[in-house]
């Protein structure tokens, strides 16, 4: 009689992982889960951002926002975008992110140094990060900003 008495704890169990979500349906929770705070993060930074940041920065000159802009794409940005900015980076492949080529000719940013400088900030619900919320000074911000214009696509 003792012996018996496990089996219909386990028979419960087992009807339950019959009855529960599948593997797939979990990894879809999962990710609709990831795709939410995602999203919430967006709406977070977006709140955040405040084009005024950008009045009182100044450079010595076009040189230094470049030199600066330099370091913040190299380290913070390469690994999805690219060296060149062509969306090749190391990162983005191994995860099989989509990403934009910012030197494409007709891109939606060109010459639009505030529209970039959103973007970074705010980021998007796809892979973009939301730079506002990591803590990226406004500085920062517009020196990546000026790089990817004057630099990655020579304008
Ligand atoms: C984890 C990968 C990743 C990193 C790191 C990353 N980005 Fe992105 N970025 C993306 C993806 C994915 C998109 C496309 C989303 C979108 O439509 O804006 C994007 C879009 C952009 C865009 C808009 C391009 C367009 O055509 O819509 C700009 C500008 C940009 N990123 C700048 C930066 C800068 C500057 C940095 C570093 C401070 C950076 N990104 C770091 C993944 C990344």
């Amino acid at each position: 009689m003792s012996v018996k008495q496990p089996v219909l704890p386990i028979l419960a169990l087992a009807f339950l992982a019959a009855c529960g979500p599948s593997a797939e349906e979990q990894q879809a929770a999962r990710d609709e889960g990831i795709r939410f705070a995602r999203a919430d993060s967006t709406a977070q930074a977006e709140v955040l951002y405040d084009p005024a940041g950008f009045d009182t920065i100044t450079w010595a000159s076009p040189d230094s926002a470049l030199s600066r802009g330099t370091t913040v794409f190299l380290y913070s940005c390469r690994r999805c975008h690219g060296s060149t900015g062509l969306g090749d980076g190391d990162l983005a492949q191994e995860h099989g992110i989509v990403m934009p080529d910012v030197t494409a000719a007709g891109w939606q940013f060109a010459g639009d140094l505030e529209g970039i400088r959103h973007r970074v900030f705010v980021g998007h619900e796809s892979e973009m990060p939301n730079w506002g919320l990591h803590g990226l000074p406004y500085r920062d911000v517009d020196a990546v900003a000026r790089y990817i214009l004057t630099r990655l696509r020579g304008e």
